[in-house]
């Protein structure tokens, strides 16, 4: 099979990508490298076994020629690509609408002219500003006001969720939607917010861990393995055709009990500092409270996948950062 992942270069993709070469797919990556990595991909492009089936391109989706050229070769598409993290969409209000949204629009455009099976990677922060747990794919989305620019993401990526319910609906594009939990695990850098990289690059400097809000939040977090599975599956399971998808762990911790996890895993010094989101992200945030997801529906479509309990994921990212001693 030839699977296109736009975004490839991107953390998840980078797994993706290797999962694919493995199976003996050819894989076609198209990455603007504006938060990716080609560091994500050279152990794979350095790999002899894949010599010949892993194809590069560095462009952005939004490079319509581009994007019909490798839509026209390949059988499936993962649609990866896009702005992430919540201080990188504060840092870039406009272009990562465009990004989302344009970019979104342009590949479900070239699918449906080529009617190539398409999986759009949505967000747990469609959810908004939910409560309970866990979150069913059913389930209302609340927002805060447009204001609060923290919701841009959420809002871009279930536009990009309508976009694709309606070609499905349409024109019977073969479309998968599937929303991401916090995913975590080797490779991801902190620089945009992400949680545990940061947390556990400042325990292993001795540095204060700097939690934002009071800690009582709460996040289940799932090893970027078990995403990249769950994914090569829903492709190839035709129940997944036009549904909405959770994917993500259902173990929830509190982001204090995280960092006193981390700190004593890492046997660090750090101390715990709290830090108002106002002045960690400015007035426009807002956060959400519990994020857990239901992942009932995911299990009665693909069956079930490994999963990886939380200490021994942060013992995978722990090992990672003490083996790159230069990380940024
Ligand atoms: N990591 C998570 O916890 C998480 C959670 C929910 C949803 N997601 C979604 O999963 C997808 C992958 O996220 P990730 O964690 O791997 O982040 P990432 O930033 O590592 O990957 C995104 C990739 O897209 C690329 N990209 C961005 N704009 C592009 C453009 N215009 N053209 C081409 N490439 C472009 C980036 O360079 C990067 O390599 C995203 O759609 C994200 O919204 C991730």
């Amino acid at each position: 099979m030839k699977v296109l992942i736009t975004g490839g270069a991107g953390f998840i993709g980078s797994y993706l990508a290797e999962k694919y070469l493995e199976r003996g797919d050819e894989v076609y990556i198209i990455d603007d490298l504006s938060t990716g990595s080609l560091d994500n991909i050279r152990h794979l492009q350095e790999n002899e076994t894949y010599k010949g089936r892993l194809f590069v391109t560095v462009d952005t989706i939004l490079n319509r020629e581009v994007l019909l050229e490798l839509i026209g070769i390949c059988d499936v598409v993962v649609h990866l690509a896009a702005a992430v993290g919540v201080q990188y969409i504060l840092d870039n209000p406009l272009s990562s609408i465009m990004i989302n949204i344009k970019g979104t629009e342009v590949v479900l455009e070239l699918c449906a002219k080529f009617k190539k099976k398409v999986l759009i990677a949505s967000t747990s922060e469609v959810y908004g500003k939910q409560t309970h747990a866990p979150f069913r794919e059913t389930d209302d989305c609340v927002y805060g006001a447009s204001g609060k620019f923290r919701w841009s993401y959420a809002a871009s990526k279930l536009m990009d969720e309508f976009f694709a319910l309606a070609y499905y609906r349409t024109m019977n594009l073969p479309v998968i939607i599937v929303r991401f939990f916090n995913t975590v695990g080797p490779r991801q850098t902190g620089r945009y917010g992400m949680v545990i990289p940061r947390f556990v690059k400042q325990c292993l400097r001795n540095e204060p861990i700097t939690i934002y809000g009071d800690g009582t939040q709460t996040r289940a977090f799932t090893h970027v393995k078990f995403v990249a599975s769950a994914v090569m599956k829903l492709i190839d399971s035709p129940k997944a055709i036009g549904e909405i998808i959770n994917i993500g762990a259902t173990e929830e911790v509190s982001i204090k009990e995280l960092a006193e996890r981390i700190k004593r895993l890492t046997g660090s010094q750090s101390e715990l500092r709290f830090i108002p989101y106002d002045q960690a992200f400015g007035r426009d945030f807002e956060d959400m409270l519990r994020r857990v997801p239901s992942v009932d529906k995911l299990h009665s479509i693909v069956g079930p996948i490994p999963t990886f309990v939380l200490d021994d994921i942060l013992q995978d990212v722990i090992g990672y950062f003490r083996s790159h001693e230069n990380f940024a």
